[in-house]
């Protein structure tokens, strides 16, 4: 089988990434806390060259999804760490690549949407999307840039513009809207009308294969849905998949506080994000989940699932599953 790198593949995207490819790949995650009992799993320190170039070398593909996550508070420590854990990461994989043999046929780094500036009313494609100023902007045009300035000419290469991926990871938004939801707390946030670009983990997942197996595809990609929606729309969503019957609103007052108890940003929910995924429309990509009605549900029937497995899962970490 043809063997993936995947850097960052310990998070919530890349352990889903790892799984979703394994019946097609080998994977293998560079990762600063390799642990001995989960296979593939090499040490990396996502600074500098090392044992683990060797991995790159003769790979069919590498993906980086490396980064501090953005959901913690932006002090000055953790906004030096957001950039210097994205910069790093993408010019030591295009240090290993320059320094390869066999480089891989394809590079995919993530990105963000949030490199666009906010819009209520004008979509923001690839092609004509006006790029964003301030920190989290900033960030991501220098990890871009880092990206597309490695040379690297016999790699393709792909940068993610994801938008927020809906899913079950730990520092993903859902879990915890889903929570206050439960408990009468989702209703609109701020005044509703920012927009909302999301996208189902599987749709992400999904792009990401498509991405890496078409051979013609290069360059930046929203990866999004198709249908974005606002966050009064949203959160009226998710109440009814949930069977909420009533939400009550989040003033931003009250956001800025939440925000600092969990600490997080606000700038994470108050900004109107509309990401349109042009390219791959252009490119014939097949959404499963184009629709916010459709995501949420699918997201929590598997949820009510699969928590019955995790436990277990989680009861016996090493795999031996005794009954109890
Ligand atoms: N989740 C989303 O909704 C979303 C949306 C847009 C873009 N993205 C981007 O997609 C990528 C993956 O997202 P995710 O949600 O899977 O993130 P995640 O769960 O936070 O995982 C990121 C991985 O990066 C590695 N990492 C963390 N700090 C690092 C550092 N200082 N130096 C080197 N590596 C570090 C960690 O691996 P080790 O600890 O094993 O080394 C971690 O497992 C990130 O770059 C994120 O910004 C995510």
């Amino acid at each position: 089988m043809k063997k993936v790198v995947i850097a960052g593949g310990t998070g919530f995207l890349g352990r889903k990434l790892t799984d979703w490819l394994k019946k097609d790949y080998t994977a293998k995650i560079l990762t600063r806390t390799p642990e001995s009992r989960v296979d593939g799993e090499i040490h990396w320190d996502g600074k500098s060259l090392g044992k683990w170039q060797t991995e790159i070398d003769g790979a069919h593909a590498v993906i980086n999804l490396s980064g501090k996550s953005v959901n913690c508070r932006y002090h000055r420590g953790n906004k030096a760490e957001i950039l210097k854990s994205r910069i790093n990461t993408t010019r030591v994989i295009g240090e290993a690549i320059q320094a390869a043999t066999d480089p891989p046929k394809v590079w995919i780094n993530a990105s963000t949407a949030t490199i666009y500036r906010a819009s209520r009313g004008t979509p923001r494609d690839e092609a004509k999307g006006e790029l964003d100023t301030g920190f989290s902007a900033s960030v991501a045009k220098a990890w871009e840039d880092n990206f597309m300035n490695s040379y690297t000419p016999d790699t393709r290469k792909v940068a993610l513009r994801t938008s927020l991926v809906l899913g079950d990871g730990s520092n993903s938004a859902l879990p915890i809207l889903r929570l206050l939801s439960k408990f009468g707390l989702g209703g609109r946030i701020g005044n509703g009308e920012q927009m909302f670009s999301w996208i189902h983990e599987t749709d992400f997942l999904r792009a990401v294969k498509f991405l890496m197996e078409e051979d013609d595809l290069a360059g930046v990609f929203n990866v999004t849905s198709p249908a974005p929606i606002d966050n009064r729309t949203f959160m009226k969503s998710l109440r009814s998949e949930l069977g909420a019957p009533f939400g009550i609103p989040t003033p931003k007052p009250i956001l800025a506080i939440g925000a600092f108890l969990l600490r997080t940003e606000p700038e994470l929910t108050l900004k109107s994000r509309y990401v349109i995924p042009r390219r791959l429309m252009e490119n014939r990509f097949q959404f499963a989940f184009p629709f916010i009605d459709e995501a949420l549900r699918d997201l929590f029937e598997n949820w009510r699932g699969e928590k019955r497995r995790k436990s277990k899962n989680e009861r016996y970490p090493l795999g031996k599953v005794k009954e109890a």
